[in-house]
């Protein structure tokens, strides 16, 4: 492994379809930085544990969303790419990390007030989740994130954290930055465009997702939701609507926004909405391809799981190590768990 490229890392929930939205704030942006990263990518199924969810299920969406990372371009050779449940050190992490994070501060993460908003049962695990996503990161001496906006605040406080604990212990974690796209970091709904397209809240009409036939995504552009005014202009205040889907086809076909304004300049919302699906049609159709093929073997997306896994447990142990000695653990060479982990020079 090279030691000198910057480190990248980045999860995304095993849980339900991923969507256009998905698409636009991760897996587009995670096979652009393994090129010039060292690059980790971790399907956190920990994390899907914070709500109610079936085992079954959580099975299945794993396994999906590997075909899914290596669809989008991600290459097992290059990247890393495991199952956060295969590498022991995130769950360790957690715990040592909880120490250091204020029960006030986690009361003011918006995801927790929304998720748990009308539930009957809040599992604890729900509002110490972003303590969870802070180990992830710091584990691996993380330089850069990328995430989507709603991402935002979770990284802040992993920031905090990785502050705190080096004040408090000593140095001993890269303080991470969040990169976050300049255009389509926060996709909205096509039905409800002050809302954000997700996998969990939107409705089927509303949430375009990446596996999602050419009919289907067609027949979504064509009902989404624009305004009266029957201008093709980037407001996202007044038209949130019509920017969204300015913005959606940014993201598909690479072109600025502003070119796309003078080009539907003079065309009506009818002939804007098709064009924007097809440019989304020809962004999604290889990848589900590629990603059905890739699906249907479950032995071959186990395996570079395990290969994913075996890197990930090596990156992450010489951190895990340090937090427990600088933490005041007595550890031992001697012992049959650390020895292996042991950094040089501790
Ligand atoms: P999740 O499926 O919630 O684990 O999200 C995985 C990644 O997708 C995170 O980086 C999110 O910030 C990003 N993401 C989720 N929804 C959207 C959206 N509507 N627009 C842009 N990025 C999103
Ligand atoms: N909390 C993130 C989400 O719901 C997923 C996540 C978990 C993550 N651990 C992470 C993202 C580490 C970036 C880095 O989308």
């Amino acid at each position: 492994m090279n030691d000198t490229k910057p480190k990248v890392f980045s999860g995304i929930q095993p849980s339900g379809s991923k969507t256009l939205g998905n698409y636009s704030g991760g897996f587009r942006q995670y096979a652009q930085t393994q090129e010039t990263h060292e690059a980790f990518f971790c399907i956190v199924d920990l994390h899907s544990i914070s709500v109610d969810y079936d085992p079954g299920e959580l099975r299945r969406a794993t396994l999906d969303l590997a075909a899914m990372f290596f669809a989008t371009g991600l290459d097992a050779e290059r990247a890393t790419v495991f199952c956060q449940s295969h590498v022991t050190a995130h769950a360790e992490a957690a715990w040592l990390l909880s120490s250091v994070t204020s029960y006030g501060q986690l009361s003011r993460m918006t995801q927790f007030k929304d998720k748990s908003e009308g539930r009957d049962v809040v599992s604890a695990a729900l509002f110490t989740y972003p303590v969870l996503m802070a180990g992830d990161i710091l584990l691996y001496q993380t330089d850069l994130v990328p995430i989507g906006d709603d991402q935002r605040q979770h990284l802040e406080l992993s920031r905090d954290i990785a502050e705190r604990f080096n004040h408090r212990f000593g140095e001993t974690f890269r303080v991470p930055e969040g990169k976050f796209p300049e255009i389509g970091g926060r996709i909205m709904d096509l039905q409800e465009p002050q809302n954000k397209m997700s996998t969990t809240l939107s409705s089927e009409q509303g949430a375009v997702y990446i596996v999602d036939s050419p009919d289907a995504i067609m027949k979504k552009f064509k009902s989404a939701v624009t305004d009266s005014e029957r201008e093709v202009r980037y407001d996202p205040q007044e038209k949130p609507g019509v920017s969204n889907l300015l913005e959606i086809m940014s993201v598909a076909t690479g072109e600025p926004i502003e070119a796309l304004e003078r080009r539907f300049e003079n065309a009506g919302y009818g002939d804007f909405k098709v064009a924007v699906g097809e440019s989304v049609v020809a962004l999604l159709n290889p990848i589900r391809e590629r990603y059905e093929a890739l699906r249907g073997d479950e032995r071959e997306l186990q395996r570079l799981l395990a290969v994913g896994a075996e890197k990930a447990r090596r990156a992450s142990a010489p951190t895990l190590e340090m937090m427990y000695e600088r933490m005041g653990f007595a550890r031992s060479d001697a012992g049959p768990f650390f020895g292996a982990a042991r950094p040089k020079g501790l």
